[in-house]
Parts: C-alpha cells; sequence; structure tokens
C-alpha cells in the first residue's frame, strides 16, 4: 500500500507537469510550451484527485495483482515439484526450521501471528521439529514455497518467483523478517533444496543422465546460484569443470532496461514468461523458436521448449500485472553509512572520465539505452556463458543497488568476490592504467549506487 501511494504522488505530479503555468491545470490550454515555469508545487489537491485518474487507478491495480503472483503464485507448478519430484515428501519428514533456514529459505514475520512472533523472540519455538515448517507453510510465511494441504497432511508443494528474488530484512532474525521483493536471495541453495527431492527421474531422463550425476551437479552450484541454461544445452560444467550455474540477479531497478537475464534473452516479460514454464514448470503458454537450434540448444530443441501449450494456461494472464510489477520495484537506496560520500563523488568523475565505465553504463540507468549487449571480449572474459544465450553476448548489467546483492561476487558466476576485483579487472582488460586512489574511489562511487 505504502509503494502504491507513493506511486500515486509521483504520477499525480508528473501530470501537474503537463499543465501550464498559472492556476489553470488543465493541459493545452497554454499557447505553447513555457519553458520558465517553476517546477509545480505539490498541491494537496494532488493527493487527493489523483487517485480518480483511471490511469493511476490501473496502474495501483495491476501493481496489486503482480505482486500477489509475483509473492503467491505457482502457476499449477505444484504438478512438478510436488506429484514428480515429491519434494513435499522430503519436507514433510525432514525438513525442520532450522534446516530451511540453513538451506536459505526465508520467512516472513507480516504473516505470523502475534503470538507466534512474541514466542520465536523468546526462543520459545521449537525450530527442530517439522511440524512447525508444516505451521509456517500452513500460515504462507515460507517465502516462494506453497504448501498444499489436506486437512493438516502436507500433500503437495510448489514454488513462486519471490522463492529465488525476494529476501527478508532479517528485522526478527536471521532469515526472518520483511520481504525485501526484488533482492535475490544470495543464501538460497537451490540445488541443495531440489535434490532432497526422493524421486529426480524426470529431470535425470530429460537431462540424458543418472540421477546420481544429477545429484551431483546440483550440490555443485552452491548458494545464491541455478543454472537455467542447463535444462536447454545440458552443459553442467565450464570448460574448466567448475559449475555452469550462474548467480540470481537482482529483479529490481529492470525500468528502462532493454534486455534482461545475464545474457540477455530478452525483455522482462519474455523471461518471466521463459521461467514460469520452463524453469518453475508452470502450466502456461511459451513461443521462442530461438529454442529450436538443436545444436545450441539440444534438449529445448529436442523438447519443443519453445513451442509450449497448456490448457488451462495458468501464466499468459498473469504476464501483464507480473510485467508492471517488476518495472515498480526500485533498486533499494545504500544505507549512507555504508560508503565514504567525498570519496563516491570523486569516484563517479572516474566512473565518467577515466575509467569510461559510463561508456557502457550509462547514467542513471546503468546500462545502455538500446541495444545493451556486448561481445565477451569487449569486457575482457571467456565466452562460455554468453554461447549459452541466443545472442551469444553479455548483457551490461543495471548497476543500482549493488550493495544489496554482494554476496557471492559480482558477473554472472560470481567471478569477482569483490568490486575491487572488478576495478582491477577492467582496469587490466582495457588497459586503463588507474591510480590506485582513482580505483579506490571508483569502487566507493560504485557501494553508493
Ligand atoms: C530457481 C530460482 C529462480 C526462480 C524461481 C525465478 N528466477 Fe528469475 N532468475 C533466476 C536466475 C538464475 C536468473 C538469471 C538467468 C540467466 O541469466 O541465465 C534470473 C533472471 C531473472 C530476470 C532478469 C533480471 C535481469 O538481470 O535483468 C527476471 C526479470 C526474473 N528472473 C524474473 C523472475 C520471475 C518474474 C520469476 C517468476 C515467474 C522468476 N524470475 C523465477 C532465478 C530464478
Ligand atoms: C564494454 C562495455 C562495458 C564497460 C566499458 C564496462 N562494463 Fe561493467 N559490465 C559490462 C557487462 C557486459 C557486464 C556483465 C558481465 C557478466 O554478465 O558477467 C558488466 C558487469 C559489471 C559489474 C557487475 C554487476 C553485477 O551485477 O555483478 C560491475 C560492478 C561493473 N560492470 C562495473 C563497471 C565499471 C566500474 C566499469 C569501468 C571501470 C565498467 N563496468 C565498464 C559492460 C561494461
Amino acid at each position: 500500500m505504502h509503494r502504491f501511494s507513493k506511486i500515486v504522488a509521483a504520477v499525480g505530479i508528473a501530470a501537474l507537469g503537463l499543465a501550464s503555468c498559472g492556476d489553470d491545470h488543465a493541459a493545452g490550454s497554454s499557447d505553447g510550451p513555457q519553458v520558465n515555469c517553476p517546477p509545480p508545487a505539490p498541491s494537496p489537491e494532488a493527493g487527493t484527485t489523483s487517485p480518480a485518474d483511471p490511469v493511476v487507478m490501473r496502474a495501483g491495480s495491476l501493481i496489486n495483482e503482480g505482486r500477489q503472483t509475483f509473492r503467491f503464485d505457482t502457476f499449477g507448478d505444484e504438478a512438478f515439484w510436488g506429484d514428480a519430484l515429491k519434494l513435499h515428501q522430503a519436507i514433510a519428514a525432514s525438513v525442520t526450521p532450522r534446516a530451511a533456514l540453513g538451506v536459505g529459505l526465508k520467512v516472513d514475520v507480516e504473516a505470523l501471528p502475534p503470538d507466534l512472533v512474541a514466542q520465536l523472540r523468546a526462543g520459545q519455538v521449537d525450530l527442530d521439529s517439522t511440524a512447525t515448517t508444516l505451521a509456517l507453510l500452513q500460515l504462507d510465511a515460507v517465502i516462494g514455497v506453497k504448501g498444499v494441504f489436506n486437512g493438516s497432511q502436507l500433500s503437495s508443494v510448489g514454488i513462486t518467483c519471490a522463492v529465488c528474488h525476494s529476501t527478508v530484512d532479517d528485522s526478527l532474525a536471521p532469515g526472518i523478517g520483511k520481504r525485501l521483493d526484488g533482492w535475490p536471495n544470495r543464501d538460497l541453495n537451490v540445488g541443495a533444496i531440489v535434490n532432497l527431492s526422493p524421486d529426480l527421474s524426470s529431470v535425470a531422463t530429460l537431462l540424458g543422465v543418472p540421477q546420481s550425476t544429477l545429484r551431483q551437479v546440483l550440490m555443485s552450484w552452491g548458494p545464491g546460484k541455478f543454472d537455467a541454461e542447463v535444462f536447454m544445452d545440458g552443459k553442467a560444467l565450464r570448460p574448466d569443470n567448475s559449475p555452469a550455474a550462474t548467480l540470481i540477479p537482482p529483479a529490481f531497478g529492470l525500468a528502462g532496461v532493454n534486455l534482461h537475464t545475464w545474457t540477455g534473452w530478452g525483455s522482462v516479460t519474455h523471461w518471466n514468461a521463459f521461467v514460469a514454464n520452463l524453469e518453475m514448470h508452470g502450466k502456461g503458454t511459451f513461443y521462442d523458436p530461438r529454442l529450436d537450434d538443436a545444436t545450441q540448444f539440444p534438449i529445448a530443441a529436442r523438447e519443443r521448449f519453445g513451442h509450449v501449450r497448456s490448457d488451462p494456461d495458468l501464466i499468459t494472464p498473469k504476464l501483464a500485472a507480473l510485467h508492471f510489477y517488476q518495472l515498480a520495484l526500485e533498486a533499494p537506496k545504500p544505507p549512507a553509512a555504508t560508503f565514504d560520500a567525498a570519496a563516491a563523488t570523486r569516484g563517479k568523475t572516474v566512473f565518467e572520465g577515466a575509467a569510461q565505465c559510463a561508456s557502457c553504463h550509462v547514467p542513471p540507468l546503468f546500462t545502455e539505452p538500446g541495444w545493451n549487449m556486448h561481445a565477451a571480449s569487449e569486457i575482457g572474459i571467456d565466452d562460455f556463458q554468453a554461447q549459452r544465450a541466443p545472442d551469444k553476448r553479455y548483457r551490461t548489467s543495471p548497476l543500482k543497488g549493488l550493495f544489496a546483492h554482494s554476496k557471492g561476487g559480482f558477473y554472472h558466476d560470481g567471478r569477482f568476490a569483490t568490486l575491487m576485483d572488478v576495478v582491477n579487472h577492467y582496469d587490466s582488460a582495457r588497459s586503463l592504467k588507474l591510480t590506485a586512489a582513482q580505483k579506490s574511489d571508483l569502487v566507493e562511487y560504485l557501494k553508493s549506487l
């Protein structure tokens, strides 16, 4: 609600900006563009009249609907996670809240009744009992995990976008707090969670490997990572034999950015449809004939992943609002105490000047307006991951809110542990010859974005 009212206010002010100077707010009543208008003062009426604007009302309802979808919609993927993988059996048998928090799952404190919150604060909740896990699932409190119950029996389970793309602020305890939608969950060990499933035969058959091999691959990913492409191309390892998984990217700060994912598969809504159908295994429709390339995507081409049709279609009707919600998620601002403001100001000059960062990371989007893709050689890295996507390039990452995903490192596979490592890489790969002072100022600037 809070975010909605802020948007209403912002849109209301923007509408005033269109009006001519003076008290007459009717757009088009002026003789021409008024260049010397003072910035419109937020009038008291703006807040009360604009919510009735049909465009603002539509924006509000799309955001509410999209947020529901992002947080709670499984698109019918219980048929995969429950019926096929039987993940619910493992949860009911062995996943205590301590184990769930241990693999990076998060608990939404706002979904808990006050007495349970009080008990948690007092350390009176048994975190070693699977019954507690089931109670949390029944409250819809485990972020991104939807339990299906038959009475008190967990009969199936599904996942939502939020499992990977939300975390919490740890306000009650580590892993328990208020939702932070769009923040990548860099604690989440997706591979370890999938590996809990008693029956991975359907996935092993898809990939054409024994279940034991699949389990090894899943356990190799580690926290904060997932491999969306392995189900298309079957490549579980990089040429150096390290895992081919990528970091979960932020799903905030995406408005104005043309292409998405590390390798620019498409727009936000392209990828939303891709992931809901092909990764979460929801029931929907997906069309992308680029996946018919049997050399690049042998599994996807064989399985006709670019031609998915389901009846009923539980995904397509949700895409508009989901897209709108994604675009409304702003990148969070770093707390002032987390960077040196004076050094950051100097670092901005380095970013836009000597270090040539802004030639690709164009402020304030910090990616290129237009076709934001680059060959691996332009950023001085190998092209393994780029070659796994249709464009065979890397997408210029938008840089706002970097502080919110520094865990797990930077670049698609987290190869650079710190921002200084990133800066040192560019310094040598692009022969920038930055001084030590320029480098540390640049890092402070990156931390301030
Ligand atoms: C299992 C974890 C997981 C789930 C569930 C998941 N994602 Fe993602 N998401 C990822 C990973 C990993 C990537 C990066 C993929 C790549 O680059 O190959 C990604 C990329 C994205 C991006 C691109 C962000 C950017 O950098 O431009 C968006 C948008 C996104 N996901 C939205 C969603 C939505 C919406 C859902 C639910 C329909 C969803 N994701 C479900 C893991 C997940
Ligand atoms: C030729 C275009 C280009 C230039 C110049 C460039 N970048 Fe990048 N940047 C990229 C691309 C492409 C990626 C994505 C790499 C990947 O996916 O592995 C990236 C990724 C990053 C990341 C990692 C973001 C994340 O989410 O992990 C940081 C930080 C970064 N760049 C900072 C800089 C700085 C600082 C400079 C200047 C020294 C700079 N970039 C210059 C294109 C560029």
